[in-house]
């Protein structure tokens, strides 16, 4: 047995001062230090130190690895001219994002303390990487293509994919499952296939979903700037599917949908009354140009949502904590405190419910995945930890997955 004692434990019921967490591989018990230590005589004692908060391992639920290597290339500011960059410089993209980057980008995300994320992956590449990573993975096999005449084998593809994830299973932290890259860009044959597919298998399913308005034009009125993209590319000036054809395709079926900025109140609504959920990415909407997710509405449709980097292709960075002092800038109008509070549980306890693992929560029976981080000085109050927790921290002091200590 091993006890971990820091000067603060996020549990449940928020934060405890001098708590500790006895583990092996899940944890055993939360309480303090004397009756742990009566309870385990000869466990190994570790102190995470002066001002250390113990969480659970951090959760990114939407990550593209694929695109690691952009930096400089691609155009910010409108969605429409960074979709037409990424489709000028994918080639040569993809083909500079090699293991040993993506690699260094998982252990970057292990850094800022997240210990499990979901991997959206467009061609299976980087399957590997995530095969070798220290962290648990949602393997987001994604499935794309509106044109009818190549659908069935882009659909065939998928499927390979899927088995190929499928393979890595349990030995190595692999959760195999199934997104859809968006409504403007999968034929609604495909896609209920797809979900289907995900049903059978119980798989968890994403699917970006109304992330910019030039999306929603194009889906309502089959104008705007989507209409020239599709002429110019796909030889097509109409849209494949309708915003509420694609979000019923859904109905059945709890989905992780990334973005909705562009989302109105009844389809919120909707996807409430359906139980599914949201990854939000507020630095990748804010250089997208896509505005900003009311997560005030979210929250009032008790959408459970959690905050997620999105990929390197529309951000400066993986680290989880840059993207909650985003989020914390970004959502300007609320009270700090609450809002804090609800970013620290939107990488924790409700990613972990959304993708459907035992992790998020520091409580007996769930998987030992802890971050710890070391605040530079003793907070006023346990009110104030989250929100100095999100401003202070760059790195993770310490993280650990199913028990052993990988930082
Ligand atoms: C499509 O297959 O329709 C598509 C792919 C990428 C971006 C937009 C559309
Ligand atoms: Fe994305």
């Amino acid at each position: 047995m091993n006890l971990i004692t820091a000067d603060y434990i996020y549990t449940p019921n928020g934060f405890v001062e001098n708590g500790t967490v006895a583990y092996n591989d899940k944890i055993e018990a939360v309480d303090t230090l004397q009756a742990l230590t009566e309870k385990y005589p000869d466990a190994d004692i570790h102190y995470a130190g002066k001002n250390s908060v113990l969480y659970p391992g951090f959760i990114n639920t939407h990550v593209h690895l694929e695109f690691s290597a952009n930096t400089t290339t691609l155009k910010y500011g409108g969605f429409m001219p960074w979709l037409d960059s990424v489709i000028k410089h994918r080639d040569e993209l993809i083909q500079a994002c090699d293991n040993r980057l993506m690699l260094s980008k998982t252990k970057e995300m292990l850094h800022s303390g997240i210990t499990t994320f979901g991997a959206i992956s467009s061609f299976g590449a980087e399957l590997e990487a995530c095969v070798e990573a220290a962290q648990r993975v949602v393997f987001f096999n994604e499935l794309i293509g509106s044109n009818a005449a190549y659908a069935d084998a882009l659909y065939n593809d998928f499927l390979e994919r899927i088995k190929a994830s499928q393979s890595c299973e349990e030995k190595d932290h692999i959760t195999p499952a199934i997104a859809i890259h968006s409504p403007y860009s999968v034929h609604p044959v495909i896609l209920q296939r797809a979900v289907q597919v995900a049903k059978q298998n119980n798989l968890p399913l994403s699917a970006h979903f109304l992330e910019s308005q030039a999306e929603r034009q194009w889906l309502e009125e089959g104008e705007g700037d989507f209409k020239p993209f599709f002429e110019k590319f796909f030889n097509t000036s109409t849209p494949v599917t309708s915003i509420k054809e694609f979000m019923h395709a859904f109905d059945t079926y709890p989905t992780h949908f990334t973005h909705c900025v562009q989302a109105n109140e009844d389809e919120l609504a909707h996807l409430s009354s359906k139980g599914h959920s949201i990854a939000h990415c507020p630095r990748s909407n804010r250089l997208l140009g896509c505005g900003r997710l009311e997560i005030e509405k979210v929250r009032g449709l008790k959408i459970p949502f959690s905050v997620a980097t999105d990929g390197l292709s529309s951000n400066w960075s993986l680290n989880l904590f840059d993207e909650l002092r985003a989020a914390v800038m970004m959502h300007h109008a609320g009270p700090l405190e609450t809002l804090s509070n609800l970013l620290i549980r939107s990488v924790t306890s409700d990613a972990a419910k959304i993708l459907r693992l035992n992790v998020g929560r520091i409580e007996a029976g769930r998987e030992a995945d802890f971050a710890i981080i070391s605040l530079p000085d003793t907070p006023s109050s346990v009110d104030d930890i989250a929100l100095q927790t999100i401003l202070h921290t760059q790195k993770a002091s310490e993280v650990y997955i199913g028990g052993e200590k990988i930082v």
